[in-house]
């Protein structure tokens, strides 16, 4: 029988996917904090889980090259992809919102730009309030955006805030919510269905277990 191929996002969801998944026994002894590999197999070969930037993700999923993929909301507002979301890990907390310094707060301009290295999100989110955006796609450290003139705002992600407070930033305006989220591919879902659904289910169990404590 193959593998479960899972697609896990590097960075800030390594440790707490690893930490969910020993929670339900499944282990992966090779995953250690400094290594360089990319690819890990349980050690039960039940499972085995491909480190990808996490904008590739959907992408991996998307076309069935993993059959499930771990990644923040974020990354699936920002691209799009044609796969199932199916579970809120709960972990991964942060939010979407519109910061800049303080005396943006009440720029009304009709010619406002936003940098940020989510320009779909920061395009739907000012397109719903009816406002037309310029936005200018960065790939890091978007808070040098406006403390040097490359914009007016940005749309980022904020999560315990630090980022923005030491560059003399706040937040504007909250856009939404954000947490790591479970999504599959949809030929998996049919072809793998009672291991697919059966992780779930175990991983559901954790994630309420730790809404209860
Ligand atoms: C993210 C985000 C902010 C920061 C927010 O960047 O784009 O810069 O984290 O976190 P905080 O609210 O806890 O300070 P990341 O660390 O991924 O680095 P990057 O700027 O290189 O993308």
């Amino acid at each position: 029988m193959s593998e479960v191929k899972i697609a896990l996002a590097k960075g800030r969801l390594e440790q707490l996917t690893l930490a969910a998944f020993q929670e339900i026994g499944i282990e992966f002894p090779d995953f250690t904090k400094d290594s360089r590999k990319l690819i890990f197999e349980d050690k039960n070969h039940q499972y085995q889980i491909v480190l990808v930037k996490a904008s590739d993700v959907p992408t991996y999923v998307e076309k069935g090259a993993a059959d499930i993929g771990i990644v923040g909301k974020d990354t699936l507002l920002e691209n799009g992809a044609d796969v199932f979301e199916v579970l809120d890990l709960g972990f991964g907390r942060c939010k979407f919102a519109v910061a800049g310094l303080p005396e943006q707060k009440n720029n009304q301009s009709s010619k406002l730009t936003v940098a940020s290295k989510y320009p779909k999100v920061a395009k739907d989110y000012y397109h719903k309030k009816g406002i037309s955006i310029e936005t200018i796609k960065l790939n890091g450290s978007v808070e040098l955006a406006p403390l040097i003139g490359l914009s007016d705002v940005i749309v980022d992600i904020v999560e315990t805030g630090r980022t923005l407070k030491e560059n003399g930033l706040e937040v504007l305006e909250d856009i939404s919510e954000i947490s790591a989220r479970l999504v599959v591919n949809k030929a998996s879902f049919k072809t793998k269905t009672d291991r697919i659904h059966s992780l779930i289910q175990d991983i559901e169990s954790v994630i309420e277990k730790q809404t209860v404590s």
